[in-house]
């Protein structure tokens, strides 16, 4: 098929510019085709470009060549057209489409581009097409409103970001890709050096020391949007590379960060959404939470608190909640209100559901006029069923569930089942916006497998220096530090905290870490110098973008606000990368494949 130049044309309008006002106007538009209609004497075609769709309608008592031509267009073919505006018949006008009053009668056809066979229609919102395929088609699928949508409000909001934040005195310093590793907890992208031959670098999992050492340098205020990567297993929200809005502040302190994030937070709702977030954000310690609710990323659209019944059933006769006790462990409630009514096979269901979190079952009681209804109503005493229905706030109707064991199992299980009978019940709408701040995060996570401490946030974090006086020798575990998460809805969208400025203390906290000097030296020692240099008290935080862009486009998909993600095998598949690369470039890095781990 002949193909047109664009030669010297040029756009007067997009697509969904052109309204009732140029009516008996020339126009130029140029876009994909959405839709085409043959109606025997006339072709209308729908024209899309990124703003929506006009409908152009080529006819020969508009133009014979044009007519013609049109005879050959397909769905997706890149078409400029020069006409005439028109007002629709009546009886056609849509009043669904912003340009539905109004169509372009065509007089000059430039047919730009063909499109090869489609795996799924463009135009066809509500079609189901599966995700390997659009990840694969990526380009099309990037080409499908929805899609479209989502990422020029990724767009905005970036610029909403950088407003807000140029407006308060940061400025936006770029920090390097190919660096050396910084520890958030996952594994590092390594990448290996030609030059130096045996050596890598790492991608940064975050730019957390490079941030703070701008601070060392003076800069007062930074941030940055950018790219972080993480080789980490890839649950729901997490992608391998991944965007965070990143910040640092000296001379500051933690009501003062908290502040400042909530405004941008309000900006960027306000200016992207139209939502406005009530501010001052509540705040909730993490011990606070972790009884509450059983994480530290708690969903507050709904209730369903986790209860604590250690006092009331400690010496009751039914030996799992007794036991659980006796071990260390807790017992907790949830009430679900108006839960009597749960089928069998809706209880069975909630069983298996927190067997998922270690869970080695799920005690239930109905509350029915006549009293309890339960397969361990006959292990409480009257005084014990009293206490148990006044502490929950049990009535008729409604049903308590139990969990004993551990505390990390109670919390992970019933935590994780009190959203999901939210979600069964409708508790939570996606239209909500439940924001909240977990403070006084502990300094260290006690990991069982390296029976060692780990840092919660990173080793660069502020301890309560009063807590690390009293706890250094006896408990380290008990070391609150000065960390906060921003969580919504249930997700944690950033965390930050302030940092260690003084050597001293840094080492401090290494050793506790269990970090060698010398490693130390190796891994962190330009760092250790810098905390030398005159470093201000400083803090600051990171916010993950994705998430952020998730909310507001409302997606359940984290792949749905990135142009190019990874899979959930962390590969992409329309480069189909990552891939082998030539022997010669092994070479070259001094590198050699063993055959044992190739498949
Ligand atoms: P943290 O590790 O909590 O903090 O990361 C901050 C936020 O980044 C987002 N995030 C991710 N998003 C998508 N995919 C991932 N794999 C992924 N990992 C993290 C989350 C998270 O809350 N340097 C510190 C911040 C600081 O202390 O200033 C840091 O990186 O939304
Ligand atoms: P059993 O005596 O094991 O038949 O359990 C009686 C009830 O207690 C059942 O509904 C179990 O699901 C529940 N149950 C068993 N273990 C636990 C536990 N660790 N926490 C809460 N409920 C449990």
């Amino acid at each position: 098929m002949k193909l047109d130049q664009l030669e010297n044309w040029q756009r007067t309008k997009k697509c969904e510019e052109v309204n009732i006002d140029d009516v008996g106007t020339e126009q130029i538009v140029m876009g994909w085709v959405n839709t085409r209609r043959d109606h025997g004497g006339v072709i209308f075609c729908d024209l899309r470009d990124y703003t929506g769709i006009v409908q152009i309608v080529f006819g020969q008592q508009h133009d014979e060549t044009a007519f013609k031509k049109a005879d050959s267009v397909r769905s997706e073919y890149v078409l400029a057209v020069r006409g005439i505006v028109a007002k629709r018949d009546p009886e056609t006008i849509n009043p669904k489409m912003k340009t539905g009053e109004i169509e372009i009668h065509v007089s000059e056809l430039k047919l730009l581009n063909t499109c090869s066979l489609l795996p799924f229609q463009i135009a066809d919102e509500y079609q189901e097409t599966n995700e390997k395929t659009r990840l694969k088609f990526r380009i099309l699928d990037l080409r499908r409103s929805a899609m479209q949508k989502n990422l020029m409000l990724r767009s905005r909001a970036a610029q909403v970001v950088r407003d807000f934040f140029y407006r308060n005195q940061f400025f936006e310093i770029e920090t390097p890709v190919l660096t050396k590793s910084t520890p958030e907890g996952a594994r590092d992208f390594l990448v290996p050096s030609r030059v130096n031959t045996g050596k890598f670098f790492a991608l940064p999992q975050s730019p957390q020391l490079f941030k703070q050492m701008l601070m060392v340098s003076g800069y007062d205020r930074y941030f940055q949007i950018v790219k972080c990567f993480r080789d980490e297993d890839l649950r729901g929200n997490r992608q391998p590379e991944f965007t965070q809005i990143d910040i640092e502040l000296s001379f500051t302190n933690q009501d003062q960060i908290l502040s400042l994030i909530e405004q941008m937070m309000a900006n960027l709702f306000r200016d992207t959404i139209h939502y406005e977030i009530p501010l001052p954000i509540p705040r909730m310690t993490y011990q606070e939470a972790m009884n509450d609710y059983g994480s530290d990323a708690p969903d507050l659209r709904f209730g369903l608190k986790l209860i604590d019944m250690n006092p009331i059933v400690a010496n009751c006769s039914f030996k799992v909640f007794g036991d659980a006790i006796k071990k260390g462990g807790v017992v907790k409630a949830i009430l679900v209100p108006g839960g009597a009514d749960f089928s069998r096979k809706e209880l069975d269901d909630l069983t298996e559901f927190v067997r998922i979190y270690r869970a080695k079952g799920m005690a239930y009681v109905k509350i029915r006029e006549e009293g309890w209804q339960s397969p361990i109503a006959k292990f409480f005493t009257e005084e014990e069923i009293r206490k148990i229905n006044e502490t929950t706030g049990a009535t008729v109707g409604d049903l308590i569930l139990f969990g004993a064991d551990t505390e990390k199992i109670v919390n992970d299980s019933m935590g994780n089942l009190r959203k999901e009978i939210a979600q069964k019940t409708g508790l939570t709408k996606d239209s909500e916006f439940n924001f909240v701040w977990i403070t006084d995060f502990p300094l260290f996570e006690f990991d069982e497998e390296s029976k060692r401490f780990t840092s919660s946030h990173h080793p660069f974090t502020m301890p309560n220096e009063t807590d690390l006086d009293q706890w250094e020798n006896e408990d380290p575990g008990q070391i609150k530090s000065v960390a906060f998460d921003l969580v919504l809805n249930g997700v944690e969208l950033g965390g930050g905290s302030i940092r260690i400025h003084r050597k001293d203390l840094q080492e401090r906290i290494f050793k506790l870490l269990s970090i060698k000097d010398d490693e130390a030296q190796a891994k962190f020692g330009f760092f250790m110098e810098a905390l030398e240099q005159g470093a201000p008290p400083h803090g600051g935080l990171a916010l993950g973008f994705d998430r952020i862009m998730m909310f507001l486009s409302n997606t359940k998909s984290i792949r749905d606000v990135i142009a190019f993600p990874k899979t959930q095998q962390a590969s992409c598949l329309l480069t189909e990368a990552p891939s082998e690369i030539e022997k010669a470039q092994l070479q070259e890095l001094g590198l050699a494949l063993r055959k044992s781990n190739l498949s």
